[in-house]
Parts: structure tokens; sequence; C-alpha cells
């Protein structure tokens, strides 16, 4: 696996690579790799023949009070776990590479951003917008593969590239969960022993919204009271929100009709660490 730091370097590579007619995967991270990493470079392998992971902590995705600073980082360990997966490129620019100086441009998604976590983290999604333009123009992807988790992430995401005319597939890859069920993410990290133990409650809270909508219940205030109530028993966990949206469009009608793919979000605070989860399912 060769690591490349510089956008220029990267582009001829993947011009190289692109003029054999080999088909580039791209997997846009920020590091300190899990699981949930690993299944995402395993399946890029699936879809084309060069893979290039991209790492890169992006400052302009989180806000002031965020935890940019203490994001977990650990380049050498990435570095070795991409490697044993089979990854080709590991594409790691600096935050001066990536925004130099006099740096002015921000793509804004007006779609599926002004809720849940573009509400709660306002910028955010400028931001993450912004790096993934950043990360296909520098990777010229064929495909490109998102995380489940962040799921109003992959509408986004798939919103910039219909808008912005990118010729690229994108691929949303399932959760991958820790035996207890709590959804992989680099953040678990910050978790306490006893904090992390509550955590695992985040999936077992979506399960009893999907275990009312297998009971025929198709309300949405009535499946988000399920998973409310569930939460509500952790005084640990202070809820961020839970909503329960269409998952293709993110709207919320009061009522969910047979056949809708549904989804059930939920944010928390678990001390300082923030959380989020989700889970998908289908009206019987
Ligand atoms: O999901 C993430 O890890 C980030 O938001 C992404 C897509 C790599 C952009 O920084």
């Amino acid at each position: 696996m060769k690591v490349i730091d510089k956008v220029q370097e990267m582009q001829n590579i993947v011009n190289t690579h692109r003029k054999r007619g080999e088909r580039i995967v791209c997997v846009p991270t920020m590091g300190y790799f899990h699981d949930g990493h690993l299944s995402l470079m395993k399946l890029a392998q699936e879809y084309g023949d060069v893979v290039i992971v991209t790492l890169f902590v992006n400052p302009t995705q989180f806000g002031p009070n965020e935890d940019f600073e203490r994001y977990p980082r650990d380049f050498q360990r990435d570095y070795e776990l991409a490697s044993s997966i089979g990854v080709d490129y590991l594409f790691a620019p600096t935050v001066e590479e990536m925004y130099p100086d006099g740096y002015s441009t921000k793509i804004i998604v007006n779609k599926f951003t002004d809720k849940f976590e573009g509400l709660k983290r306002a910028g955010h999604f400028d931001g993450v917008a912004t790096v993934v333009t950043k990360i296909f123009n520098a990777t010229k992807p064929n495909v490109a593969i998102f995380g489940q988790k962040d799921l109003q992430q992959t509408l986004v995401v798939r919103q910039l590239v219909k808008d912005l005319l990118f010729d690229i597939d994108i691929v949303i890859a399932p959760t991958v969960r820790e035996s207890d069920g709590l959804a992989m993410s680099s953040r678990n990290v910050y978790l306490s022993r006893e904090e992390r133990e509550v955590a695992s409650q985040i999936y077992r809270a979506l399960q009893k919204g999907l275990d009312a909508i297998n009971k025929g219940i198709t309300n949405r205030d009535v499946i988000s009271s399920y998973v409310q109530k569930h939460l509500s028993k952790f005084p640990q966990l202070t809820v961020d929100y839970v909503a329960v949206v269409n998952s293709e469009n993110f709207e919320e009608p009061a009522e969910f009709v047979p056949g809708e793919n549904v989804a059930i979000l939920v944010a928390v605070y678990l001390g300082k660490t923030r959380l989020i989860d989700n889970i998908i399912t289908k009206i019987p």
C-alpha cells in the first residue's frame, strides 16, 4: 500500500489507472479504523480494481465546540490495518494540503441538511460536502463507499453527486456492530467502561422501535415513543433527538404506509460523547 499526501500526486496516479481502464473505488474516512471501516475497504475490492482509502480529519465539518482536536488519530495503526486488507493507496493529506492559504470555496447542499445532524451541528454538512467534493476531485473514483451509520450524510452525498454531476456510483454499506449491538464508531473510544455498557442500549432502543413497526404500528409518534421510552430508562443517556423518517427522503409523515422504507434515527449524549445510530426497515 502506498501512502500519498499530495493532491497532485494522487491525481497523477488515478489518471494512470484510469488510462489503463481500471475502476477506482474510494472509501473516504477520518481514520482511527475499526471493523466498520475495514468492512468498507473489503467491500470496495468487490467494486473495482484500485482501492483508495482517504484518511483526513476534516476540520471544516466540526463545530467550534466539537471534538476536532481530540478526535482519535493513530496513523501507524491505520496504515497497518488498511495495508492488511489489501488497500492500494492511503490518501492522507495534511490540513494545509486540503485547505491551503487563501482557500475560499464552500459547497452547500440545501436538501436534507436542515434537520437532525444539520440542525444540531451547524455547518457540519457544508464541511462534509466540501471535503467530499475535494476528495472526489483528488481521487477521481468510479465508485465511492459510505457507511449507513451516517445515514443523513449518505443522502447529502447522493444529492451532491446528483447536483454537481459527479460520474460516481455511491454505495452505502451496512453498519457494523459490536457483539452487544453498539454501532462501531471511532468515537466509542471516548466512553468510560460504565458509559460503554450503557451505550448498547441505543441499539436496544432502536429495536424497540422496530418491534413497534413489526407489531403493525404505523404512527410516527407512537413508534418514536417506544424508542424514547427505552432510552429514558437510562439516566446516563441524554437524548439529542429521536426521529422516525422515510429513509429515502427523510420526510416525516404522521403515518407511514405499507411498503414504505423507514429509518429510526437516534442521537444521544453519554457524558460528553455524542453518538448516533439508525436502523432501516420496511413497513409491513
Ligand atoms: O463519514 C466520515 O468519516 C466523514 O464525514 C467523511 C465522509 C470522511 C468526510 O470527512
